[in-house]
């Protein structure tokens, strides 16, 4: 059974109570992080904590914890799900959602004057990409980016996210690549590259998007490789003639999208660099998994 965080307790997620005056229910008044984590150890937990503070005082909400007893909170919470396992087991790859909402109060618009932050923490499980996957690559459809205007903020408000991915699904397709203006923001729950004549371009961070965590780590993979970078505005119209485009997020790591709307992207197969660069990212992995353990048992 799944065992939640709830404001400092563990217990199993199905016994989790949210108030109706929960500000997150009612509002979207809240933040949120998704953490991946690999047979039982963090992956680029530092990252995402920095990312949650941004977000906290982006919208004016305390931090609720100090960094190590957020690390000790979510060490605790992989453990409850088995990061530790008795019997000699692999611990299992999850995805650790974590969601900070400014409380329950009295429903108005503007702040409570008194209101404790609700802390939410659950798993659920990662899998690696499928041989259909590595093989096929996935579909994507564009859409207008209908989004607000500080898309940097993690918040929960996700409705024109949700009403993107359920136009792709709709369609046959995993994710909403969506387009401001003619530009490429990013996909409707990840980043989004394109590889042209061999330059990986992706776009810049103040395009309206969010400040992915796996896009920086892909981006500094690349560097790594020798990869020409751009980070630059991407047209439509380069999207759709592409080599090759990519979707990342901590959950999906590296995806080769090989169709859009329906057209083939490149080949029509996942390309040359995305092989690279998805090896590459496999490879960085245990040592990434394995300096974030050793800065956590530093402190
Ligand atoms: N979403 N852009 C958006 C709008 C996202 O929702 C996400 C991730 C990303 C990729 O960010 P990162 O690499 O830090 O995961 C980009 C998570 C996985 C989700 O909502 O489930």
């Amino acid at each position: 059974m799944s065992i939640a965080l709830f404001n400092g307790e563990f217990l199993p997620l199905e016994e989790v109570r949210i108030s109706p005056l929960d500000r997150g229910f009612l509002f979207g008044d809240s933040v949120y992080e998704v953490i991946p984590s690999y047979a039982g150890r963090f992956f680029l937990l530092d990252a995402h904590l920095d990312r949650l503070a941004r977000s906290l005082a982006a919208i004016r909400l305390p931090n609720p914890f100090g960094r190590e007893q957020w690390e000790r909170h979510l060490g605790d919470l992989l453990r409850h799900n088995g990061a530790e396992p008795t019997d000699g087991s692999t611990p299992p790859d999850l995805g650790l959602y974590l969601q900070v909402t400014r409380g329950v109060a009295p429903r108005d618009h503007a702040f409570p004057d008194v209101s404790e932050p609700t802390v939410l923490g659950m798993v659920s499980p990662i899998r690696p990409l499928g041989p259909a996957v590595r093989e096929a690559g996935v579909s994507a459809v564009t859409r207008t980016d209908e989004r607000w205007g500080r898309c940097d903020i993690k918040a929960t408000t996700l409705l024109a996210n949700v009403l993107a991915r359920q136009e792709a699904v709709e369609s046959d397709a995993v994710e909403a690549l969506l387009l401001r203006n003619g530009r490429l923001t990013e996909g409707a729950a990840s980043n989004a590259f394109v590889v042209r004549d061999g330059t990986l371009v992706t776009p810049p961070l103040d395009s309206g998007m969010l400040a992915g965590v796996t896009r920086d780590f892909v981006l500094g993979l690349a560097r790594g490789e020798g990869v020409p970078v751009e980070e630059r505005g991407v047209t439509a119209a380069e999207l759709r003639t592409a080599d090759e485009v990519w979707l990342s997020s901590s959950t999906r790591e590296l995806l080769p999208v090989t169709r859009i709307d329906g057209e083939p992207v490149g080949t029509g197969r996942p390309g040359p660099l995305w092989t690279r660069l998805h090896a590459a990212y496999q490879a960085a992995k245990p040592g990434a998994v394995r300096r974030q353990s050793e800065a956590m048992n530093h402190e």
